[in-house]
């Protein structure tokens, strides 16, 4: 099992939905960066279960601690531990589905896989493990921000067929898109995707959606080719997050359909640098940043676990009819919004401290 991600920021993240507490150790921090908790707990409460009636009601305020790798407020440059608690466990929600694995949840194969599980709430597969991810990605983005000011902001771009009209990419924020619960920065779209996920959660069931992310600010160099490109390292970090079902990038799959002609993205002189007219690249060309604005949608799926009588069967093969207790998210895209920059923040910062490393080695 790996659940340490990275080269030089390197990050382990620990924790199961029902223990005590989850987290990560970051090791490979450069030094000297003023870091305190005021600076992680922002995204930590922004993907924090119970924000409104539109994700689970479980309640935790996801209060983080840091308990190494800082003096005085700044990094030492040493692993920094990030610990944060469980506090609303309720195990016993899920006695009967013990028994049973969730239709399309993880149950199923991590018996399989391990031959024993966590027995409650998803145990490594649930989404608190993304927590130590969100705190150590915070600590990435300050970092890049501090140095290369970089700027990394998501938002939910669809829900089930509802998609919202695109928005401006040089200057889309974190304010505009928190605006809303469901954070789509277009208001119309916005209201029409809360009553969707009102009226699936009212049936007791779930519905999924898209969000982009753009990375603005992004030096040109990053990326490790051939198998660390920088938009594989993306789609990596990206699907490795539960409930993810697609990754693309630039015109994605909708470029598919272009001639060449109109797809590539011709040079032009910009201020500093030569830049590109149009993006369909999403700011990625050969594995390696281009200077650009990095563009990329994730897909994720409506959960699995929903109050919906569904039949299905034991792990003897009986039959049953399972009805999901727990409390559970109904589309989990705005809380996926942090989770989303925190890994984009991720990738991002290992792959500069590696060109930083050659950058500083070369003899040309
Ligand atoms: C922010 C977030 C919240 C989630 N909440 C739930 C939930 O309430 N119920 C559920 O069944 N799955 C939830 N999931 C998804 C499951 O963790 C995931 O579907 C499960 O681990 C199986 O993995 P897979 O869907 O990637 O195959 C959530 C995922 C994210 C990113």
């Amino acid at each position: 099992m790996s659940s340490t991600l990275g080269t030089l920021y390197r990050v382990t993240t620990f924790g199961e939905s029902h223990c005590k507490g989850v987290g990560a150790i970051v090791d490979g921090c450069p030094p000297g960066l003023e870091l305190t908790e005021a600076d992680i707990q922002p995204q930590l409460s922004r993907r924090r279960p119970g924000q409104s009636d539109l994700t689970t009601p479980r309640q935790e305020a996801d209060q983080v601690t840091i308990y190494s790798g800082t003096e005085f407020g700044r990094t030492l440059g040493t692993p920094i531990m990030l610990l944060i608690n469980n506090k609303d466990q309720r195990p016993q929600d899920y006695g009967e589905m013990s028994q049973v694995p969730r239709p399309s949840h993880a149950d199923f194969t991590y018996q399989m896989k391990y031959g024993i599980r966590a027995s409650s709430g998803g145990g490594r597969s649930s989404a608190r493990e993304t927590i130590g991810r969100v705190a150590a990605g915070a600590i990435a983005e300050k970092w890049l921000r501090q140095i290369y000011g970089i700027e990394i902001v998501a938002w939910v771009s669809a829900v089930g067929d509802i998609e919202a009209p695109e928005v401006a990419l040089e200057t889309i924020s974190r304010p505009e898109v928190d605006a809303n619960l469901i954070r789509c920065p277009n208001t119309a779209a916005a209201e029409r995707m809360e009553a969707l996920v009102k009226e699936v959660l009212a049936a007791k069931d779930s519905i999924g959606g898209i969000l982009t992310c753009v990375c603005r600010n992004v030096p040109v160099g990053l990326g490790e080719p051939v198998f660390d490109k920088l938009e594989a390292r993306l789609a990596q970090a990206m699907l490795s997050l539960p409930a993810t079902k697609g990754f693309d990038i630039g015109s994605g799959f909708a470029g598919t359909r272009m001639r060449g002609s109109r797809h590539n993205d011709t040079f032009v002189k910009k201020t500093a640098r030569l830049g590109t007219r149009t993006n369909h690249s999403g700011g990625i060309q050969g594995g390696i940043s281009n200077g650009e604005p990095i563009v990329f949608r994730v897909g994720f799926k409506p959960v699995a676990t929903i109050g919906m009588e569904q039949e299905t069967a034991d792990f003897n093969g009986d039959k049953v009819l399972l009805a999901a207790k727990g409390r559970h998210d109904p589309c989990v895209v705005p809380r996926a919004v942090p989770i989303v920059e925190a890994m984009a923040a991720l990738v991002i910062m290992d792959m500069t401290l590696q060109q930083q490393a050659r950058q500083g080695s070369s003899l040309v």
